[in-house]
């Protein structure tokens, strides 16, 4: 579980950055408001880090003057606030960081978990939790499976070795005021941001990687929205999802 403090106080938030047009989705809407059986996308992932019990409140950045957000079922949720996100999914933590610093303590931890990604299983977010130790922060990561090849105009100029690869997925998992303050400098340098494990790095942290699964999966191409529907059917059957 999270580390012990000397308190004994600290609280778990969670930040949902929700504030993408979902380019890559091409649909009418940004693809956390598309449907995925009776609920829309955001309302699932909402629903997977609420069935932690241990979860304080969950902040969710959205896009300036969003006309969706009001229709979703957790709207009202009396655990779930909103903040308006930033032009990047950095600046769309960071501006819920900014609001959760007002309400959280000194010890208290942060998971931050894309909208995108509905098939996140409790399971794993518990492991995740387990995994806390230190101040470096872990994540959900799997060991990539394909060859990969370095490409340079089209054309193939290295294989990398595979071993050492993995690929970052979400939640991650930090403490809430380091890693505001991590992403802020990280920002202000102009740094790459593109997880929140990026912005630990750029502070000389070495997260943890927590074995995630592969039905994790962060809903982006048009295709991505069937699988994600056969996932959660799926998971149904299943016990520990
Ligand atoms: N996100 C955000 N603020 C941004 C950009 C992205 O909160 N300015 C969120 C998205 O809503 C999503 C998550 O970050 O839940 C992961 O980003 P991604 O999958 O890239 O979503 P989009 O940026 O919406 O998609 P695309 O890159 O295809 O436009
Ligand atoms: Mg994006």
């Amino acid at each position: 579980m999270l580390p012990a403090t000397a308190s004994g106080a600290s609280r778990l938030w969670a930040v949902i950055p929700a504030a993408g047009v979902g380019e890559r989705m091409q649909a009418q809407l940004p693809k956390q408001y598309l449907p995925l059986g009776e609920h829309c996308v955001l309302d699932l992932t909402l629903a997977r880090l609420l069935s932690v019990p241990s979860l304080a409140g969950v902040l969710v950045s959205l896009a300036a003057e969003d006309p969706w957000w009001e229709k979703c079922e957790h709207a009202r949720h009396p655990k779930v606030s909103v903040v308006t996100g930033g032009p990047t999914r950095a600046a769309s933590v960071l501006a819920a960081l900014d609001a959760l610093r007002e309400r959280a303590g000194a010890d208290d931890w942060v998971l931050v978990h894309d909208a995108a990604r509905p098939c996140v299983t409790k399971s794993s977010i518990e492991q995740l939790l387990q995994a806390a130790s230190g101040g470096d922060g872990a994540i959900l990561a799997r060991p990539l499976t394909d060859t990969i090849k370095q490409v340079r105009d089209d054309a193939i100029a290295d294989t990398l070795d595979r071993r050492q690869l993995w690929g970052a997925q979400t939640p991650q998992l930090f403490p809430l005021f380091a890693l505001h303050d991590w992403l802020a400098a990280g920002l202000k340098a102009g740094v790459d941001i593109t997880d929140e494990a990026s912005a630990a790095e750029y502070a000389g942290k070495q997260p943890r990687v927590v074995m995630g699964r592969g039905d994790n999966i962060k809903i982006t191409h048009p295709q991505d929205l069937l699988l994600a529907e056969a996932i959660l059917a799926w998971q149904a059957q299943e016990d520990d999802a």
